[in-house]
């Protein structure tokens, strides 16, 4: 499977889908990063990694869906079968949602639909819950809002802090998101409407 990876920022989770191919736990080829921060640590990863990179500055462009055109020409003419949103803080347009629908899936730090949106893990916090987690969902028009694939339960402890919820949501994303890139590779996701499969 051909994937590619959309970041903004540390890249972790990106760093972990090149290291489970590296370890020849993940079959798939990284095809390419798109990043919209070209100071990221992500770029410098990908880097190393020997992943070519897709970056561009939002501004540069008239609108989202003008870049967004730039990108899918670009995913095409690699013939990306996988779209992966690991930290990709943009706002995604029907440009890309309809031309990788079912093919496009994005980690997000909360138990969906609990806490959508930017900074989950302070929501979490915030409310008062006792559990949280993680999920990775396919990507539909609504914000964080497509058929779930797979969730992680995180437990907040008292005394908790954002940082050190955000140390032990992160390591459960690195183990989380190549096992479902995984599994899609080897076709075992099935999705019926809202509903998801792993067979
Ligand atoms: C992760 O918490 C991911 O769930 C969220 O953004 C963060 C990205 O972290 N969507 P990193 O850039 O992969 O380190």
């Amino acid at each position: 499977l051909r994937i590619a990876v959309f970041a903004s920022g540390n890249g972790s989770n990106f760093q972990a889908l090149v290291d489970a191919v590296r370890h020849e736990k993940l079959d798939v080829s990284i095809e390419l990063l798109v990043c919209d921060k070209p100071a990221a640590r992500v770029v410098e990863r990908a880097a190393e990694a020997g992943v070519d990179t897709f970056l561009f500055k939002p501004k540069d462009y008239p609108s989202r869906e003008a870049y967004e055109t730039e990108i899918l020409a670009e995913l095409v003419r690699r013939d990306v079968q996988l779209v992966v949103l690991a930290g990709y803080m943009r706002i995604i347009t029907p440009v890309l949602v309809e031309a990788y629908e079912g093919r496009m899936i994005n980690i997000h730090p909360s138990l969906l639909p609990a806490f959508p949106g930017v900074n989950a893990i302070r929501q979490a916090l915030d409310h008062g819950v006792k559990v949280t987690g993680v999920s990775v969902h396919f990507v539909d028009g609504g914000l964080d809002s497509g058929p779930i694939i797979a969730q992680r339960a995180v437990e907040i402890a008292d005394g908790d802090t954002e940082s050190s919820l955000a140390e032990r949501i992160h390591a459960v994303e690195q183990a989380l998101l190549p096992h479902v890139v995984q599994l899609i590779a080897h076709g075992r996701v099935a999705v019926e409407g809202r509903h998801v499969r792993v067979g």
